[in-house]
């Protein structure tokens, strides 16, 4: 179960229009006439505005605007090729709404049960980014390792000026710490699948004490969470339509992994060996004492 969103907007409503014309400094009679809308249309949107933690004046000035800010983000989130929008203050996870939700996606500021890889928990304290959202296209289970890969590019890219890496196969990581986790899931059919893509990026969230020295933050950047998400969004339609080979070139430009000594743990099993190559479809090939092995997933520690 999850609590009603406290913003929920469909990506074509003037709403959104409402919003890049206040901050443009329109008036709300001008605002009005523009968009051919009452003045009280525009006026109980403000009050909306308000209770989401803008600071608007008397004369719809802009004062501040909160981070994550709910309406950049839902603009951004055109760039994701989504229909609709969904913010919380609060939520279970993200992935759980944006299962529910066609076409949707959901940015929460913080998440009481966000979810990890292999059942793990996702610490997800105010300050950090937690979002999901559907891929614009549905695909074959079998070629849903294809997503999780250009995900983890797109956010390697997005964080390229902080010095990110990618480890095997898709933790973003920042001088040897991890910053970012993604979590794919598939819903419905096999052959065609709706796959929900789940991120969560360190930007200015507190750790625990236990994670830091596996974990890092963007704090040091001064980076606002909103411009990582956008950054996100924008990255994301750059690449997206790119063909296979080219987002495998790219995230092979941008992965730690080979030429180290690792130990990769697939379900019981565990591999030791030098990290040779990756192949076509993104499977680590692994150097175990005179065997090779491909590996095609599975949680990887550098030794
Ligand atoms: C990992 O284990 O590395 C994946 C972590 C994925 C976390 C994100 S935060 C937004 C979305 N909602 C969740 O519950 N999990 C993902």
């Amino acid at each position: 179960m999850h609590m009603s969103a406290d913003l929920a907007i469909s990506l074509n409503d003037k709403r959104l229009k409402i919003y890049e014309l206040l901050k443009k400094g329109y008036s709300g009679e001008r605002i009005a006439k523009t968009l051919g809308i009452s003045r009280s249309a525009v006026w109980k949107f403000v009050e909306k505005l308000r209770s989401l933690g803008y600071e608007i004046d008397r004369n719809y000035n802009i004062l501040s605007i909160p981070d994550p800010s709910p309406l950049d983000a839902a603009l951004c989130s055109k760039k994701l090729g989504v229909e609709r929008f969904l913010y919380f203050e609060e939520v279970d996870s993200t992935n759980n709404v944006a299962k529910k939700e066609e076409r949707s996606c959901v940015l929460a500021k913080r998440q009481s049960a966000g979810r990890g890889r292999l059942g793990r928990k996702w610490e997800s304290e105010e300050g950090g980014l937690y979002f999901s959202f559907e891929f614009p296209r549905k695909v074959p289970a079998v070629k849903a390792h294809r997503v999780t890969i250009l995900i983890g590019l797109v956010v390697a890219k997005t964080l390229e000026n902080f010095k990110a890496k990618i480890k095997w196969p898709n933790d973003v990581l920042i001088e040897g710490k991890k910053v970012s986790g993604i979590l794919c899931e598939l819903v419905g059919e096999e052959l065609s699948s709706r796959v929900i893509v789940g991120v969560g990026i360190n930007v200015k969230n507190e750790l625990p004490e236990e994670l830091k020295d596996k974990a890092t933050t963007l704090k040091t950047y001064n980076v606002s969470v909103t411009d990582v998400f956008c950054s996100f969004a924008n990255t994301f339609s750059e690449i997206v339509n790119l063909e296979w080979n080219r987002i495998l070139e790219e995230w092979k430009r941008m992965l730690d992994t080979v030429g180290k000594e690792v130990e990769v743990r697939v379900g019981g099993e565990i591999y030791r060996g030098v990290a040779l190559d990756v192949d076509e479809e993104g499977a680590l090939i692994l150097k175990c004492g005179d065997k090779i092995e491909r590996i095609f997933s599975g949680e990887c520690f550098y030794m």
